[in-house]
């Protein structure tokens, strides 16, 4: 196989679900923005909004509000019983757009997990914040965020130094087939 810091990347990446408090650094931030920037869209229309959000003060409201949505008892989704959904990451990345956009939001998302993991970051993709970002109770976050109201909050991103290193978990063999 070919090595070279782009694929050293991917194969490394994995879900970090513990950080350390420090914060990333701003020139860190602006890599991880002009990651996003570069992604592609289907036919160019760049429908995503990009929040990155380092206010500990208002993710720590949206966890409570996320748990007042879903339940405190919920076992919120990989470790949450433990952690808020952002895994008390010090920058957590919100991807919003319109309904039909949701393949360029994943494109996007991995492009800034990659471009994280070059760097040494960090990263956790959260889809289960939905449950609250899409329901009418957690449509005054649009607002907040500075996103148009009918966008919808695709996906999410922690990101920060990472404080574990589990494992990588198997992937399935028989899924990928070269036919010639
Ligand atoms: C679309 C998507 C949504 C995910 N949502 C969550 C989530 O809400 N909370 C979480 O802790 N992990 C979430 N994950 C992380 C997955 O659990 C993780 O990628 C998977 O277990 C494989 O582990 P790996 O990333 O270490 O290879 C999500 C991943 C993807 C791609």
């Amino acid at each position: 196989m070919i090595r070279n810091a782009v694929t050293e990347a991917i194969f490394k990446r994995q879900t970090i679900r513990e950080y350390k408090h420090e914060q990333i650094t701003d020139e860190m931030l602006e890599t991880l923005m002009e990651a996003a920037k570069r992604a592609p869209s289907g036919r160019n229309t760049q429908p995503c909004h990009v929040r990155f959000v380092q206010d500990a003060g208002m993710l720590h409201e949206m966890h409570i509000d996320f748990k007042n949505h879903v339940g405190w008892e919920t076992p919120a989704y990989t470790r949450s019983d433990t952690n808020p959904f952002y895994h008390n990451a010090p920058t957590f990345v919100f991807i919003y757009a319109a309904h039909d956009s949701a393949m360029d939001a994943g494109i996007m998302a991995e492009n800034i997990c990659i471009a994280a993991e070059g760097m040494g970051l960090g990263t956790c993709i959260v889809g289960s914040a939905g449950a609250l970002f899409n329901d009418e109770a957690g449509k005054k976050w649009n607002e907040k965020l500075h996103v148009p109201r009918d966008f919808r909050y695709q996906i999410g991103i922690c990101v920060g130094y990472p404080n574990e290193q589990p494992p990588q978990k198997p992937r399935f063999d028989d899924r990928i087939e070269i036919i010639r």
